[in-house]
């Protein structure tokens, strides 16, 4: 059982569908399979959730962080939740006057609440659920649903080689005098127009911000985003993805509803000696253009970290951000490029180019400035973690303490998706 507060009494996990911005994480991190999904929401079966809290920290928006006091009987089922647009008021009877205290997980979190081990996520998560340690403070969630942003598309240009089958654009958004201020490694959530089959609003997708904290024009309140238009779905059948060919067509003066930001941990560390092993496939380089142009600007003010960069697509046409990550000076960032799908060339992934260098690559894991981003493809996790490890246990680390070393402080970020 979720929570229990008294024999018939449960302090029920809730997703808010208002703010969840349906991005899987949480079912992801569940170590105990206790959270599923349809295309509407995200909900918590509360006969299988024992309150662990492994998916609170790892929620970019907060929506997971939602109790309800309920008679067990009443509990809530998947079917109820699966058909919520909003989530129900506290109610309260007699029999639920504890209700009146605090429900968030801070008070899910205190010791009656038959929690055994308070940091469960330390061993289910794979990825760091804190920022580094100096890292600038995030606003997330300032605009939701309800009061999106109108932002204007200021920007809309191909980056891929028009002769290639991936078609992914780097696209402008304009906040005007509105305040959206961001971190590198933040993303944000467009809300499509229009609705799904059964009549509901599109939910909102989310696309990482490609652009540093002082904009995509320094000092101007704008974002950039990496988006590649969807055209097969997972298992390679035809499909329209709704919001990445939204935004793909979008022409210059649109407007376009936007929510977020979101995310606090998948931050840039802001000590200057600070080194950033970034290691991303495809859109995944999002967040890494973000850092890697942060760290430009900030080059000349006295930043002396190294930048190391893995990136892996089908081919150098098909390479997002190709002309540009190439003349970038080579003292500045040693760019490692891995293509799978170069004609007469065998396939490479950014963890074979990590082996390559694996002596570099063992040199930034033995030093305490090391961050380390991973993100792009999911199928791309395993192999990247493996990587580390076995270039790890190649130079006479042990993974498995360096491994809860990186997580514990910050310094190792996955988003894949
Ligand atoms: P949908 O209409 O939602 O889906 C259509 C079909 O395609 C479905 O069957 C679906 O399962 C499948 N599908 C969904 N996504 C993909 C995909 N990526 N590849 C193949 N099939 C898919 N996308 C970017 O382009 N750039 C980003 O920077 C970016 N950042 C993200 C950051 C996070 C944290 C997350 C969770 C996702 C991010 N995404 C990014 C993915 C993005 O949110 C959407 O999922 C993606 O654009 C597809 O949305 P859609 O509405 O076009 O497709
Ligand atoms: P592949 O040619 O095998 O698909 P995409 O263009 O689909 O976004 O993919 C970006 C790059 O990531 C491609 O080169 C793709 O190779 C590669 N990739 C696919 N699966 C993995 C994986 N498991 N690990 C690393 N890279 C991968």
């Amino acid at each position: 059982m979720n929570a229990p507060e008294s024999a018939d009494v449960l302090r029920q996990h809730l997703i808010d569908p208002e703010i969840c911005i349906r991005c899987n994480t949480c079912e992801e991190t569940c170590p105990i399979d206790a959270i599923t999904h349809d295309s509407n929401n995200y909900v918590v079966k509360a006969d299988v959730c024992n309150g662990c809290m492994a998916c609170v920290p790892p929620c970019p928006t907060g929506a997971i962080d939602n109790w309800r006091l309920v008679l067990k009987a009443d509990a809530y089922s998947v079917d109820e939740q699966l058909g919520w647009d909003v989530l129900p008021e506290q109610g309260t009877t007699a029999a639920l006057a504890p209700a009146a205290v605090d429900t968030s997980s801070a008070a899910a979190s205190t010791p009656d609440n038959a929690i055994d081990d308070p940091s469960p996520e330390v061993d289910t998560v794979r990825g760091s659920t804190v920022p580094p340690w100096s890292a600038a403070k995030p606003y997330v969630n300032l605009y939701a649903h309800k009061a999106p942003v109108k932002a204007t598309v200021v920007g809309n240009y191909r980056l891929t080689d028009e002769a290639t089958e991936s078609d992914i654009h780097h696209i402008v958004l304009d906040f005007g005098t509105i305040p959206f201020p961001v971190l590198e490694g933040q993303s944000i959530g467009i809300l499509p127009p229009g609705a799904s089959a059964d009549g509901r609003a599109h939910h909102a997708r989310q696309y990482s911000i490609a652009s540093p904290r002082d904009g995509e024009r320094p000092r101007y309140n704008n974002v950039s985003l990496t988006v590649k238009r969807v055209t097969q779905d997972h298992a390679g059948g035809a499909t329209v993805g709704v919001c990445s060919n939204y935004l793909c067509d979008l022409k210059k003066g649109d407007a376009v509803d936007v929510i977020g930001p979101f995310g606090s941990t998948f931050l840039m560390p802001n000590h200057p000696d600070s080194h950033l092993l970034m290691i991303c496939t495809g859109t995944g380089s999002a967040p890494m253009r973000a850092m890697t142009e942060y760290r430009r600007r900030r080059r000349l003010k006295g930043a002396t970290g190294k930048l190391l960069l893995f990136f892996g697509a089908r081919t150098k046409e098909e390479l997002p951000y190709f002309g540009p990550l190439v003349n970038l000076p080579k003292d500045f960032i040693d760019t490692n490029l891995a293509f799978s799908r170069t004609p007469g060339q065998p396939k490479r992934y950014v963890q074979d180019a990590m082996r390559e260098r694996a002596a570099d690559v063992a040199q930034l894991l033995k030093d305490a400035n090391t961050y380390i981003y991973v993100c792009g493809l999911k199928g791309m996790e395993d192999g990247v973690l493996q990587a580390l490890k076995d270039v790890a246990e190649r130079h006479g680390l042990n993974w498995e303490t360096l491994w809860q070393t990186l997580k514990r402080e910050g310094r190792l970020h996955l988003e894949t998706y």
